[in-house]
């Protein structure tokens, strides 16, 4: 065969596939609740009915559930999918996320991963596009703050039909009025939500009554089976005239000739010659070529993976998006948000996190919480911190400005997570309301004394040395005596001392974590306005987290930033205990105290450690002096 038919063929293939792609009645869902509810028992009772499970697995089902002692039924349905997932840990199946089944009617995918990662990966890669949600309740145990929770975050996603799987029925034998009092509290709660349809359904996924016959025990109950609920509803189909939007995942360029960016087609759909901006750049070119593996395409749809090719070289990376060039997305670099909290590690206001949005990494700082929810009473609640399993509106301040869509109009460009930029921990996901109107107008105006010019007048070097340690580690003596010596020597010099700067700009701070983190983002950005005025900034305050003393340092030049930790023993501090605090925190009048009931987490690279317990003021200044000498003269 020659090289011709054999790409002539795989277009066919690839139209053919193209075609039923688009054909495809699908139906994409996930299902909320805990193994406890049954959630496991009812995707593989799902997946049994539909007849998706070969012969020999359900000969190895029956012969596991005899021996786990199932009674009453012959299989225990939960063992298949927890099979799978053993399965799925070992690397054996592709998929970890997502189970296929189709019946005469239809296709499903459904998302089964447990818990809170359901939502983390659905929001991550799109699949938030979930058409309907299956909010499983307990009848014994009827409507639980998780019930709540769970609905609270399939509405922020946006999904708008519900179904309510009233689950082992069978436990209340199969009684009306126990039905009828769910679906009440239910609706009460829900029409706070924003949700199309809500349909109850009285289930026992264990003996399958509604799972796809109906019932004989609830003879009472006049909707439909889960499934046959499943196979008819109405969703929302994307729409083909939504705007063009392209992820970039990768550059391709095999050799100096070609230049590809493959990635995913998140909206809309381009053509060969179409005019597309790229962003955050703004730069315009036309498409060259569309390729899906060998195959040349002469247009790529909403859903594709595609290479494209443009006419005109670009500097283009990973995370950029490509968008019609006439109708494109905003960039920004501030948003308001919705944010679900998932992380037993507080999120904190000031605090800085990856965040991920499509292909692209930045750093995020949470500038504010605006409220969390009461997720049983729709209160909103003021704080300054997130904990696990919150749900609230926050604003983000991110460190570049990134192309993005609010959420409700293009999921994967308005779906993010935040990750721990240490642990590498997924701690929250979001979604994007909009973008703060201060981030288009506050412009940076260009002044013409700078730095620099400031700089050549002083003679020195703007510069920020960043004492931190244990409180009486002897970061305010060390400093005072630093600024004497720089001082003399004609240095434009000054301190931000913590007892000094909580009497002023920082009066309305106390020392829970959230306080702490809050006082070093203003120190940090007054030390950054004092190093534009041309000063050597010596700061002295505990600040005992990693996190915020990185953050300081990220907002300053290479170089420009010089972190000494006074590392004394804490014996040694409290031995000192120059201001009598800790014997107070010792005797419990003082809560929070570094080092007592607050942690201090040492510097892992400080430029200097200066060990004051071991030598003199004098000794520790000579070698912090001769450690600058050189980058300050
Ligand atoms: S930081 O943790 O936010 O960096 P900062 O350096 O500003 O603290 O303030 C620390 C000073 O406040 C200490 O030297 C001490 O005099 C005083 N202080 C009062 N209460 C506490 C506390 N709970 N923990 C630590 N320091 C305290």
């Amino acid at each position: 065969m020659s090289q011709m038919t054999n790409e002539q063929s795989a277009t066919k293939e690839v139209e053919a596939y193209i075609e039923a792609q688009a054909e495809l009645d699908l139906l994409r869902f996930i299902t909320c609740g805990s193994v406890d509810d049954g959630k496991s028992t009812l995707i593989g009772r799902m997946l049994y009915e539909a007849h998706s499970i070969f012969e020999d697995q359900i000969a190895a089902l029956e012969s596991d559930s005899k021996k786990q002692g199932t009674q009453g039924n012959e299989i225990d349905f939960a063992l298949l999918v927890d099979g799978l997932a053993a399965e799925r840990e070992q690397g054996i199946t592709i998929d970890v996320a997502y189970r296929y089944f189709n019946t005469d009617r239809r296709k499903f995918i459904v998302a089964d991963t447990p818990g809170h990662e359901q939502f983390t990966r659905n929001m991550v890669t799109g699949a938030s596009t979930a058409d309907v949600a299956i909010i499983l309740i307990d009848a014994s145990q009827g409507v639980l703050t998780q019930t709540r929770r769970h609905s609270f975050i399939t509405s922020l996603l946006g999904i708008k039909h519900i179904v309510l799987a009233v689950n082992k029925m069978d436990l209340v034998d199969f009684d009306e009025e126990t039905f009828n009092s769910i679906v009440e509290t239910y609706a009460e709660f829900a029409k706070n939500l924003q949700f199309e349809s809500i349909t109850p359904i009285p289930l026992s996924a264990l003996l399958g009554d509604n799972i796809v016959e109906r019932s004989r025990q609830t003879a009472w109950y006049s909707g439909p089976t889960l499934l046959g609920y499943l196979e008819t509803v109405e969703v929302w189909q994307s729409k083909d005239e939504d705007p063009f939007r392209y992820s970039v995942q990768w550059v391709n360029r095999p050799n100096a000739n070609y230049r590809g960016y493959s990635g995913n087609v998140v909206s809309g759909q381009v053509h060969i010659n179409d005019e597309v901006r790229i962003l955050p750049s703004g730069e315009l070119a036309n498409i060259k070529g569309i390729q899906l593996y060998k195959t040349q395409l002469d247009e790529a749809v909403n859903g594709q993976s595609v290479t494209i090719t443009l006419d005109r070289e670009i500097d283009i990376s990973r995370g950029d998006i490509i968008v019609a060039a006439d109708s494109p997305c905003e960039v920004s670099d501030q948003f308001e948000v919705s944010l679900v909290w998932m992380d037993s590690e507080q999120g904190f206001v000031g605090r800085s996190y990856w965040l991920l949005i499509g292909a692209m990494r930045v750093n995020a700082t949470i500038t504010d919480i605006k409220y969390k929810y009461n997720i049983n009473t729709f209160e909103k609640l003021q704080s300054r911190s997130m904990s696990l399993n919150d749900i609230g509106e926050a604003t983000l301040s991110l460190d570049r400005p990134i192309p993005f869509e609010a959420y409700n109009s293009c999921k994967p460009l308005g779906a993010f997570v935040l990750v721990d930029r240490y642990t590498f921990a997924t701690v929250g996901a979001g979604m994007i309301n909009f973008s703060l109107r201060r981030a288009q107008n506050v412009h940076t105006q260009a002044l013409t004394v700078n730095k620099q010019s400031r700089s050549r007048l002083n003679g020195h070097p703007a510069k920020v040395l960043w004492c931190t340690g244990l409180s009486g580690s002897g970061k305010s003596t060390i400093a005072n005596a630093l600024e004497q010596a720089l001082h003399k020597q004609g240095m434009r010099t000054y301190i931000l001392d913590g007892d000094n700067v909580r009497q002023g700009l920082n009066k309305d701070l106390g020392f829970t974590d959230a306080d702490r983190i809050e006082n070093i983002r203003r120190v940090a950005e007054v030390a950054k306005l004092m190093v534009d005025a041309g000063l050597v900034v010596i700061t002295a305050f505990i600040s005992p987290f990693r996190s915020e003393r990185d953050m300081a340092r990220s907002m300053f030049e290479e170089g420009e930033f010089i972190e000494i930790y006074m590392d004394v023993p804490l014996e040694v501090a409290e031995d000192r205990d120059p201001k009598g605090l800790y014997r107070k925190a010792r005797k419990g009048e003082l809560p929070n105290f570094t080092g007592i009931d607050s942690a201090y987490e040492k510097p892992e690279s400080a430029e200097i450690v200066v060990a004051t317990a071991e030598h003199s003021i004098d000794q520790c200044v000579d070698k912090i002096l001769s450690a600058i000498q050189e980058k300050i003269t």
